[in-house]
C-alpha cells in the first residue's frame, strides 16, 4: 500500500463521518430554529462535531489531491477533461475539490456567526442558514458512483 491509497482509503472511509454528521446538525438545527427550542449542549456539539470532522476531511482531501492522478491530468492533459468524456476525471480533479473546499468555507462561517448570537433563535437561524447550503454543495459535488463502486 502506498501513500495514495492509504489516504484514498482513508478519505473515503471518512466521508460516511462526515455526510452523516453533517445531515444530523443540519436537521438538528432547522428542528430546534422552526420549533424554536431553546440551544442546548447536544446543539452546540452537533455543530462542533460537524465542524471538526469536515475539517478533518479537508486536510485529508487537499493531501490525496496532490498524489491523485485525476488531480494530476489538470496540468498534463486539461483539453480532456473539458471534454464530455472528461466529466467524470474533471469532478475528482477540480469540481469536487473546489465545491468541498467552498462548502467548509461556508460552514466556518456559520459556526462562527452562530458563536457570535446571544438568543437561542438567532444561533439556530445561523446553522440552520450555513449548514443548510454547506450539506448541500456536499451532496451535490459527492464523486457517488466511485464512492460506491469501493
Ligand atoms: C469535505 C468534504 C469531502 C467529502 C465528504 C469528500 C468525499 C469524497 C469521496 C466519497 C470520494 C470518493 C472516494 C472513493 O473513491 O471511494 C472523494 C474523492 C476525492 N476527493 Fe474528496 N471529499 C471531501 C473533500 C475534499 C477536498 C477538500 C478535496 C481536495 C481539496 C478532495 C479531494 C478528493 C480527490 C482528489 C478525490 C479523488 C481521489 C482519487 O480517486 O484519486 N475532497 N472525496
Amino acid at each position: 500500500m502506498n501513500a495514495y491509497s492509504i489516504l484514498k482509503s482513508a478519505h473515503s472511509g471518512w466521508a460516511y463521518l462526515v455526510v452523516t454528521v453533517l445531515v444530523l446538525a443540519t436537521l438538528n438545527a432547522l428542528i430546534g430554529f422552526f420549533s424554536k427550542k431553546e440551544f442546548g449542549n447536544r446543539d452546540f456539539s452537533l455543530a462542533l462535531g460537524g465542524l471538526i470532522v469536515t475539517h478533518i476531511q479537508l486536510l485529508l482531501g487537499l493531501a490525496l489531491w496532490a498524489l491523485s492522478p485525476y488531480s494530476n491530468m489538470l496540468f498534463s492533459n486539461f483539453s480532456f477533461l473539458m471534454t464530455p468524456e472528461g466529466r467524470g476525471a474533471r469532478l475528482l480533479a477540480l469540481e469536487h475539490p473546489l465545491t468541498m473546499i467552498i462548502a467548509t468555507t461556508i460552514l466556518t462561517i456559520g459556526y462562527s456567526k452562530h458563536k457570535k448570537k446571544i438568543t437561542s433563535n438567532g444561533k439556530l437561524k445561523m446553522l440552520s442558514i450555513f449548514y443548510t447550503i454547506a450539506l448541500v454543495l456536499v451532496l451535490s459535488r459527492l464523486p457517488w458512483s466511485q464512492w460506491f463502486a469501493m
